[in-house]
């Protein structure tokens, strides 16, 4: 399982190309294995096997299933933290360097989609910043002038394509792109297997040892691998417990999308200044339409319950913008992990020589993630990382600014372990209508209850199994999320989602 099992039902998971791959049955050796079947682990295994290396791929569910297949797959060169922000924490040269990175990103995506002939319906086009509020004009300003002094590509343009609304001046970003995330994973997929790469679904890592020159991962089933190397990109990273998830927080973000007559709405990018921002693309679908799709909505991981006010204000706000918005075909969420620095992490994992890591992919995860495979890869075969020294992962934040924001982000954490001695949310199962879930008091426990559509109860620690604190239940998703660093957990406890590894314990242990 993984979270293609939660109950919203994003495009591009409808409109997915099948990915064949068995489950591991055997123990097997290669010189890299990658765990995770998302942008970051297929594109990290692609390149290794285009430079002749052994690769085997693992996932807890199905491949390219994951959260990728949750995104909006913008293919942006613009920060969506906003540069000026990133120059204020890591300084001009830092932020020259990661916003080269993203440019190399989607020019290795329009380059893989050519030679590996992968039709994904990748196209070149513009994205704009429109301000949402008056007051957020000196943002752009401020952004303007931030981009000019990196060499980022960027001019003001009179109004944003919004049918809808005329927005006054905003920022033009040329030479964005989009494309079809699933129908990408899909060509990656098989232009690995075609170079002799392993791919396995449903084959959960569950630990992994480092040896001379080399690593072994251990996975549920039993089975083991060798390795000269690992790479985990799993979302939130499962193979350690502090150095990563000190530095990122989980946010849960919300999509709607819905058809608009062909050519109605341009073929661009668009992101809001609020935070959290809206964002907005175009997806083709036909002759006669276009799929539009709307995010935003953003929350701190399990600590929101309102989920259908946010889908709904989502509506709303399109409804104003887009006139010709019809019904909403699609609604899901996705997981975004915000580093507090504003770049992702991508490298060497701290204190360990043989593994590697991608995650903090913040609201660029496709760009985020292969860039992060093009860090990774010269690292693994012994060349120079041009983006090693910006993304490594075991950088410090370099403000104040930035540390404010770590400690705000950790506050979370705080915040959950006292909750151990609050009250329950319902004081029994009776009390839940059913496919809901909620936390139960007894004693000194809490115990996450769900109640199934027939009236099944089913019971679980709540004690979120990675570091041990509450999980919450997610009415949206069905599903119990933990608000510390990103594990998800079906409604029996089985995880969905790292950075957790054991499911959710029987609630009598
Ligand atoms: Fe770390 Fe739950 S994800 S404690």
């Amino acid at each position: 399982m993984n979270v293609a099992d939660e109950a919203s039902r994003p495009f591009w998971l409808e409109t997915a190309p099948p990915i064949e791959a068995p489950p591991l049955a055997v123990d097997a050796e290669c010189d890299v294995v990658v765990v995770g079947s998302g942008i970051a682990g297929l594109s990290t295994a692609y390149e290794l096997a285009r430079c002749r290396r052994q690769v085997i791929v693992i996932d807890r569910g199905r491949i390219g299933r994951g959260m990728t297949a949750r995104t909006t797959a913008h293919l942006a060169t613009e920060l969506d933290d906003l540069y000026f922000e990133l120059i204020r924490v890591r300084g001009e040269d830092e932020a020259r360097l990661y916003h080269d990175s993203q440019v190399a990103a989607v020019n290795r995506i329009e380059a893989i989609c050519r030679e590996e002939e992968i039709d994904a319906d990748f196209a070149r086009i513009d994205g704009y910043l429109v301000p949402a509020e008056e007051s957020h004009r000196a943002d752009l300003q401020e952004e303007y002038e931030a981009c000019r002094s990196i060499g980022v590509d960027v001019e003001w343009a009179n109004r944003a394509p919004m049918p809808g609304l005329n927005s006054g001046r905003v920022l033009r970003f040329p030479n964005q792109g989009r494309f079809h995330p699933t129908k990408y994973l899909a060509g990656l997929a098989g232009a690995i297997t075609a170079r002799g790469g392993r791919l396995h679904c449903d084959t959960a890592y569950l630990g992994q040892k480092e040896m001379d020159g080399g690593v072994e991962i251990e996975t549920e089933a039993g089975h083991r691998i060798r390795a000269r190397a690992a790479v985990f990109a799993t979302n939130s990273p499962t193979n350690d417990k502090v150095a990563i998830h000190t530095k990122q927080v989980p946010n849960r973000t919300y999509v709607i999308a819905g058809r608009v007559r062909k050519g109605a709405v341009p073929d661009a990018l668009l992101w809001d200044t609020l935070d959290p921002y809206h964002y907005v693309r175009i997806q083709p679908l036909g002759d006669d339409a276009d799929l539009l799709i709307v995010g935003g909505e953003d929350h701190r991981s399990g600590e929101a319950n309102d989920m259908e006010e946010r889908v709904a204000r989502l509506e709303t706000w399109t409804r104003e913008r887009y006139p010709g918005f019809g019904e909403v075909d699609y609604r899901w969420s996705g997981q975004v992990l915000e580093p507090v620095d504003f770049m992702p992490f991508s490298g060497r994992n701290p204190g360990t020589p043989n593994i590697y890591i991608h995650s903090g992919d913040s609201g660029q995860g496709i760009t985020n993630g292969v860039a992060g495979s093009l860090t990774i890869l010269p690292l693994i075969v012994g060349e120079e990382s041009r983006y090693a020294p910006v993304l490594d992962p075991a950088r410090k934040p370099a403000a104040l600014a930035a540390i404010a924001e770590f400690v705000r982000g950790q506050a979370g954490a705080v915040k959950n372990f006292a909750e151990y001695v609050a009250p329950g949310e319902v004081s029994s199962a009776d009390e839940l209508v059913p496919g809901e879930g909620a936390l139960i008091r007894e004693g000194l426990r809490k115990i996450a209850v769900y109640k199934a559509e027939d009236g099944t109860v089913i019971r679980r620690s709540a004690v979120c199994t990675h570091m041990g604190c509450l999980v919450h239940w997610n009415r949206f998703e069905k599903c119990w999320d933990c608000p510390c660093h990103g594990s998800q957990f079906a409604p029996d406890g089985q995880v969905l989602n790292a950075p957790a590894i054991k499911p959710l314990a029987e609630d009598d242990e």
